[in-house]
C-alpha cells in the first residue's frame, strides 16, 4: 500500500468539487493522485461511501430493516470492509463474492444468496455456510436446495424470487422485472411453489424477493414492486402456516448520470415503508450503485488528440470500454470533467478509449476549454459497475484503485501487470 500525504488541514471537501482551479477527492487533488500511481486509476471517497450508505439506513427511521450492500456494484474489499464497518450486510450474487464477503469480515448470517444461475457447486456452499437466505429463482433450484440439505441433515433458509412483470423503466440489459426477463419464478408458479414449502423440514421460506432492475430513476416502478411483494406476503401468510421474517425488495436505486434529480433516499424509503408497513413485516434492500456510484471516479490522461470533423476533435484517454464498460455496454453517460480544466475557448471532442473497437467511445459531443496531451480528465460517477466489469482485452491490466479517506489517500488494489496475468497461464 502506498501511504498519502495530508494535503490541508482545512475540513476536506465531501466527494469530487472542484477546489480553485483543480478537481479534487475529500480535499485531495487527483493530480496528486495520478501523478504518484499512474493513469488510469479508480479513485473513491470513504466520506461519500458513509454518507450514502446511512442516507438510506437512516431515511428506515425505527422501521425494522437491513441494508444488504450489492457486492456485484463494486467489491473491492476495502469498500466492502468499509460497508462492514458502517453496519451494512451483503448481497452476493456467486460463491466468489460470498467468499470475498467473508474475508472481509462479513459472517453468513449476513448474507443474501441471489442470482439467476447458482450452481451445483455454490448451492452446496450456501446451504453448508447456512446464508441468511438463498434468494430462489426456480422450482428446479428449489429441489436441488432441498436435496441438499436434506443429504447435510440440515435446514436451509431460503426466500423465492418473484417476477412481478414491472417496468422498471431502465435500460433493457438491466430491467428485471418483466415476464419475459430471466428472473424469478412468475406469479402462479411461485404461488404453488411457496404452497408446497409449508411444514417442510429441510427448508425454511424466510421471505419473498422481488427486484425488478437498475438505475431506476423514478420511484413508481419501485414502489410498485414493493406492493406487490407485499400483497404476495399477505397472501402467503393467510393461506399458509408459514411465518415469514422478512421482504427482500432488491435494490436497482438509480444515481444522477447528467447530473441534477434523482429519487432520495428519503423518498424511496418511504414509498417502502408505505408500500410493506401493513404486512408488519421488515424490510431487507439491496443497493449498490446508490451508495458507490458516486463515490467513484477514473481518472485517465488524455495520450492524443486529432480531428474528427470541421468542429469537433478526438481525445484518446488512456481508459476505456476495459476500464469501465458502461458507455460502450449500455451507451451509458458519465460525465467527463477536466482535472485541471483551461481556460481556452470552449470545444468539442469526442472522449474515446484505446481498445481496438469503434463502440470503445467512453462520452460524445462534450465540451472543454481546450484539452491537451497530458492533460487529466476524471470519469464521474465511475464507483458502481466500474472496476467489478474491467477485463483484460487488448491485454489491459485491471487499473489502480485509490481511497482518500480522512485527508490521506492509500492505494486499496494495485495495478495488474503481465505477469499477474501470466500466472495463470502456461
Ligand atoms: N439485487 C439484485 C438481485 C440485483 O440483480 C442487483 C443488480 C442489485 C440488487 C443491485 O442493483 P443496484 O442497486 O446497483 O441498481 N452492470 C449494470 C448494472 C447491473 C445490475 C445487476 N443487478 C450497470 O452498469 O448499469
Amino acid at each position: 500500500m502506498i501511504a498519502g500525504d495530508i494535503v490541508n488541514d482545512q475540513p476536506p471537501l465531501t466527494g469530487f468539487a472542484l477546489d480553485g482551479s483543480e478537481l479534487v477527492c475529500d480535499g485531495v487533488p487527483l493530480s496528486t493522485i495520478a501523478r504518484a500511481v499512474g493513469t488510469p486509476v479508480y479513485v473513491y471517497s470513504a466520506d461519500t461511501i458513509r454518507q450514502r450508505y446511512r442516507a438510506i439506513d437512516s431515511a428506515f427511521g425505527t422501521y425494522p430493516h437491513a441494508v444488504h450492500y450489492a457486492l456485484k456494484a463494486n467489491s473491492t474489499l476495502a469498500i466492502v470492509r468499509l460497508l462492514r464497518e458502517l453496519g451494512s450486510a451483503v448481497d452476493a450474487n456467486s460463491i466468489w463474492e460470498i467468499e470475498v464477503a467473508r474475508r472481509a469480515g462479513f459472517v453468513p448470517g449476513d448474507v443474501v444468496f441471489t442470482g439467476v444461475g447458482k450452481s451445483a457447486a455454490e448451492l452446496e456452499c450456501a446451504v453448508a455456510l447456512g446464508v441468511k437466505a438463498i434468494n430462489v429463482e426456480s422450482a428446479g433450484e428449489m429441489a436441488r436446495i432441498d436435496t441438499l440439505a436434506a443429504a447435510g441433515d440440515t435446514r436451509a433458509r431460503v426466500a423465492v424470487r418473484i417476477n412481478p412483470d414491472i417496468d422498471a423503466q431502465s435500460h433493457p440489459h438491466i430491467s428485471t422485472g418483466l415476464k419475459v426477463n430471466k428472473f424469478g419464478v412468475a406469479p402462479a408458479a411461485a404461488r404453488a411453489l411457496v404452497a408446497s414449502l409449508a411444514g417442510r423440514s429441510t427448508l425454511s421460506l424466510v421471505a419473498l424477493h422481488v427486484h425488478v432492475g437498475s438505475q431506476i430513476t423514478t420511484v413508481e416502478p419501485l414502489r410498485r414492486a414493493a406492493e406487490f411483494v407485499a400483497a404476495a406476503a399477505r397472501e402467503v401468510m393467510a393461506q399458509t402456516s408459514i411465518r415469514l421474517e422478512y421482504l427482500d425488495v432488491g435494490g436497482g436505486l438509480g444515481i444522477p448520470y447528467q447530473g441534477g434529480a434523482a429519487v432520495t433516499p428519503r423518498d424511496y424509503v418511504a414509498a417502502l415503508v408505505g408500500a410493506v408497513a401493513p404486512t408488519g413485516l421488515p424490510i431487507v434492500v439491496e443497493p449498490g450503485r446508490a451508495i458507490v456510484g458516486p463515490a467513484g471516479a477514473l481518472v485517465a490522461s488524455v495520450i492524443d488528440v486529432k480531428p474528427r470533423t470541421v468542429d469537433t476533435s478526438f481525445a484518446v484517454i488512456d481508459a476505456g470500454m476495459t476500464e469501465l464498460m458502461r458507455p460502450a455496454l449500455y451507451g451509458a453517460y458519465h460525465r467527463i470533467e477536466a482535472v485541471a480544466p483551461r481556460q481556452g475557448p470552449e470545444a468539442l471532442f469526442e472522449v474515446v478509449g484505446p481498445v481496438c473497437e469503434s463502440s470503445d467511445v467512453v462520452g460524445r459531443d462534450r465540451t472543454f476549454r481546450g484539452l491537451e496531451v497530458g492533460d487529466l480528465v476524471a470519469v464521474m460517477d465511475a464507483g458502481a459497475y466500474g472496476s467489478a466489469m474491467a477485463s483484460n482485452y487488448n491485454r489491459r491490466p485491471v487499473p489502480p484503485e485509490v481511497m482518500v479517506d480522512g485527508g490521506g489517500w492509500q492505494v486499496i488494489r494495485r495495478r495488474q501487470t503481465v505477469d499477474d496475468m501470466l500466472a495463470l497461464e502456461s
